[in-house]
């Protein structure tokens, strides 16, 4: 017996879709049938280029989150292509620039500019989905922590407190946005292996492999059935949760 597509004919906006993670939730939602906004700062052709080669239907959006404009933008660039929006990942993250750094010595124009991506970002990407989701009264939304917003981590203090505000945050607007028929969940990925963590130490990644129930390097694709479970009827009633997908290292 075959399935349908979990994400058949539905709308999902991917921010920090033209690498990594955010890559690899594209190319899924888009395998499971969604069509695809691939709304990322840089450039995303790569992306674009997956998803043609997979027969989905995607257009890629210039959005800079932090930016409040940009992020409605972003979201009138959705309808117009395909007419609703049903499912948003608050992937993209001021994340492969954040240097190890006691937490007295943070430049407090970085705790700024992370605070305006990490935190001001998914709150304008929640607020530029809310209309379509509310007029259609439905729509998931994931957001995208971390397990250091869990179990700590020393050093990312700035990046740490942003992670805990969007595991914070996805309780809150669960709470108020569930009387519109919307949803919010949120994934907390540990260590993985993208561009923007390939040059970490190696013995800071060998600690996190260590640490896991399941010991092998975690990639972005070991994320992607958790979001896609996320954004599907399949959890139509969890809401306000937040899994920690990391091979079994921190048990939350
Ligand atoms: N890789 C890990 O080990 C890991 C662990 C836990 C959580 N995360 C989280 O997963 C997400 C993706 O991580 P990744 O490793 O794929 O990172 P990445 O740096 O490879 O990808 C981030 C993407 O976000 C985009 N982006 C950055 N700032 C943006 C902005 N202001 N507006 C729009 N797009 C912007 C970048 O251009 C990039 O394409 C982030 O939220 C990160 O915090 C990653």
């Amino acid at each position: 017996m075959s399935l349908p597509p979990l994400l058949d004919g539905r709308t999902v906006i991917v921010t920090g879709a033209a690498t990594g993670i955010g890559q690899a939730f594209a190319l899924a939602c888009s395998a499971q049938g969604a069509h695809i906004v691939v709304a990322d700062m840089g450039p995303a052709d790569e992306t674009m280029d997956l998803i043609a080669r997979q027969g989905g239907q995607a257009i890629y959006v210039k959005t800079d989150v932090a930016d409040n404009d940009s992020t409605q933008a972003m979201a009138a660039a959705a309808l117009q292509r395909f007419g609703r929006i049903d499912g948003l990942i608050n992937n993209a993250a001021y994340f492969r620039e954040v240097k190890l750094t006691d937490f007295e010595a943070i430049d407090p124009a970085v705790w700024e500019r992370i605070f305006a991506v990490n935190v001001k970002g998914v709150w304008q990407c929640c607020k530029a989905v809310m209309p379509a989701m509310r007029q259609q009264h439905s729509g998931a939304i994931v957001n995208i922590a971390s397990v250091v917003a869990v179990a700590g981590q020393p050093g990312y203090l700035h990046y740490v407190a942003t992670k805990g505000a969007v595991l914070s945050m996805t309780k809150g607007l669960a709470k108020e946005v569930g009387q519109h028929g919307v949803r919010v969940n949120c994934i907390a990925p540990g260590f993985v292996i993208t561009d923007a963590t390939r040059n970490r130490p190696v013995e800071w990644q060998q600690s996190f492999l260590k640490a896991r129930a399941i010991g092998r390097e975690q990639r972005p694709d070991d994320l992607v059935g958790t979001a896609v479970y996320m954004l599907s009827d399949l959890s139509g009633f969890v809401s306000g949760q937040t899994v920690v997908v990391d091979g079994g290292h921190i048990m939350y």
